[in-house]
C-alpha cells in the first residue's frame, strides 16, 4: 500500500473516534439515566405500609442465632421480636437502664413501625435487656477492655 491510500484511511478514522469522543461527552451517546426518584405519594394515600409488610418472607439482613444473644430469662421472645429488621450487634452495643429501655422500645414501635407487642411479652423483653444491658460502669476500666 502507498503513502497516498494510506493517509486518508487514517484521516478518516482520526476524524471518526474524535466525533464518537465529542458526542459521548456531550451526552448524546447513551443518553444517561436521571437519578431514581420515587414516584410521588398522593397525600390522600395511607401512610406508608409498614417496614414489616413490605418485607413479607424475606429473612431479617442478618445471620443472628437465637445463641448469639446471652442466656437468660426472655431471650427467646426477645430475639423472636427484636432482630425482624437488624441483627442482636444494635442491641448488644447499648447499655441502658430499664427506663430507657422502654424509650428504646417506644422507638422501635413508633419510628420504625415494629409491630405491636402483647403487655405482658413486652414487659418480659424489657426485664431481659435491662437485665442483660444494664448501663455500662463509668469510669475505671468501665468501658475499657483493656483495663479489666
Ligand atoms: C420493625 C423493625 C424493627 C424492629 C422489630 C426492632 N427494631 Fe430496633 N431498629 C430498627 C431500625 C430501622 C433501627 C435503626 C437502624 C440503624 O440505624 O441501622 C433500629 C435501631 C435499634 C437500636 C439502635 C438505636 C441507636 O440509637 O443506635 C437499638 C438499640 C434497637 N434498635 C433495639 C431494638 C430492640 C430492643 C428491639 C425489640 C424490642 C428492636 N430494636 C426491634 C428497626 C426495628
Amino acid at each position: 500500500m502507498s503513502q497516498l491510500t494510506v493517509t486518508p484511511v487514517v484521516v478518516i478514522t482520526l476524524t471518526a473516534t474524535f466525533l464518537l469522543l465529542a458526542l459521548d461527552r456531550s451526552g448524546e451517546l447513551g443518553r444517561r439515566q436521571p437519578p431514581y426518584a420515587p414516584p410521588a405519594r398522593p397525600a390522600a394515600m395511607a401512610p406508608a405500609p409498614a417496614v414489616v409488610d413490605s418485607e413479607k418472607g424475606k429473612p431479617p439482613p442478618h445471620n443472628d442465632t437465637l445463641e448469639d444473644l446471652p442466656e437468660g430469662k426472655g431471650r427467646e421472645v426477645t430475639f423472636y421480636a427484636c432482630t425482624a429488621c437488624h441483627g442482636v450487634a444494635l442491641i448488644k452495643a447499648q447499655g441502658l437502664t430499664r427506663d430507657l429501655w422502654d424509650s428504646t422500645f417506644d422507638l422501635m414501635l413508633e419510628k420504625h413501625r415494629m409491630p405491636p407487642v402483647e403487655a405482658a411479652e413486652r414487659a418480659e423483653i424489657l426485664d431481659y435487656l435491662s437485665e442483660q444491658f444494664p448501663p455500662r460502669r463509668r469510669g475505671r476500666g468501665g468501658d475499657n477492655p483493656f483495663l479489666k
